[in-house]
């Protein structure tokens, strides 16, 4: 259903009952999902996923190269589970939606391979694009189009970043800026690194959100990274994690070198409290110093109970509007990246060249990498 036609450099422009097929793989989901084009915000058709994340789990962190196997062996099955989900067929998809960047490189490799050869084979337009918009256009499936602007916390485990979000299309100057990102570890990355100091495993949020539901989360007062009014200047909507991992294990150690017991649970309510604490805080701060209504949570750590529910608190105390993809949503699926390229194709854009390649540190910025 594309207006145009389909030969690189083309513009293309979907009209709505399009539909788009994504393909993600830049960590250790590989994800493909199916949307709608509409005059609104895409309409999600359906979406699998596999996870690589089990074989990884007893190395507390993921291995590149697994990945990359992983995602070789589950692409194609993902993309026909994917079909099912949707209940569509091949001859149904109008253009095909991949993660160019950022993520790891061989991972996204094997997307991009699988989505250049899918759209040779159906002959229809490629869009790579970016996995960081991906999460916030998640939001936009469940919840429709967003306002312009709105300001977006982005969680995840390679990143932490306050965006202003103009355009999920990447059609005008300034589409997605960012205000401000960690100065060290990512939120998630902190996760997963508690978790494996206290040998939770891989990856470390699920559990720690679990156990940190049963322990007090004012048993341990674990230091708010960059909140300090000396901070503020440099640094009023930058994130830092580090320190706190770093206060986790020092107590850790310090209660087993004492040959106490390590009250698990308390450990993961209190450094879970610092993690949502300061995302809540300054993400409330930076929509009312920008008078900006209305706020998305997205990526991996926007699945976490404590960070949503603070977030919905602190967002009701100050009249912001709160918007959180429902959990599935949050982590690495196809179906984001879907979103993106029917949100770009929908206004019309530059189908990718066949020989796009894979950037591993995409900026925020490049919502569509032509
Ligand atoms: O967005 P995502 O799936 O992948 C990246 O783009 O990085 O995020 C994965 C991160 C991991 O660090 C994982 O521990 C964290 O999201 N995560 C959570 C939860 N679920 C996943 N963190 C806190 N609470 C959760 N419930
Ligand atoms: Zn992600």
């Amino acid at each position: 259903m594309s207006e145009t036609a389909n030969a690189p450099g083309d513009i293309i422009r979907l009209a709505p009952g399009s539909v788009v097929m994504g393909i993600e793989s830049s960590c250790d989901e590989t994800g493909v999902g199916f949307v709608r084009v509409t005059d609104g915000a895409p309409e999600l058709l359906g979406h699998a996923l596999a996870s690589s994340a089990d074989e990884h789990a007893r190395f507390g962190g993921v291995v590149p190269e697994i990945a990359s196997r992983a995602h070789l062996q589950a692409l194609v099955p993902t993309v026909h589970r994917a079909f099912d989900a949707a209940g569509i067929e091949q001859g149904e998809v109008d253009a095909i939606a991949v993660t160019a960047g950022p993520g790891l490189a061989g991972s996204l490799l094997v997307g991009l391979a699988a989505a250049k050869a899918y759209a040779a084979a159906w002959e229809v337009p490629l869009f790579g694009v970016n996995h960081l918009a991906g999460h916030v256009a998640a939001d936009t499936l469940e919840h429709g189009p967003l306002p312009k602007p709105a300001l977006a916390l982005l969680v995840s485990g390679g990143h932490t970043q306050l965006l202003r979000v103009t355009s999920l299309a990447g059609d005008v100057p300034d589409a997605i800026t960012e205000l401000g990102t960690t100065i060290d570890d990512a939120a998630g990355e902190a996760y997963d690194k508690v978790a494996r100091l206290l040998g939770l495993g891989y990856p470390g949020g699920p559990v720690i959100d679990t156990l940190a539901a049963t322990g007090d989360p004012r048993a341990v007062d674990f230091p708010r990274g960059l909140t300090a009014a000396k901070d503020d200047a440099a640094h009023r909507s930058d994130f830092s994690f580090s320190g706190l991992k770093t206060a986790v294990a020092r107590h850790v150690e310090a209660l087993r070198r004492d040959g106490r017991a390590v009250p698990v649970e308390d450990i993961c309510a209190s450094f879970q409290e610092a993690v949502a604490d300061v995302l809540t805080a300054k993400t409330v701060r930076a929509a009312t110093d920008l008078g900006i209504g209305t706020v998305v949570v997205a990526g991996g750590v926007a699945a976490n109970g404590r960070l949503r529910a603070l977030a919905g608190e602190r967002c009701a105390a100050a009249g912001l509007e709160l918007r959180i993809p429902r959990i599935g949503l949050c982590t690495d699926n196809g179906a984001m990246i879907a979103a993106v390229g029917a949100h770009v194709a929908a206004v019309g854009a530059v189908a990718s060249a066949p020989h796009l390649g894979a950037d591993p540190g995409l900026p925020v910025e490049v919502v569509h990498a032509a």
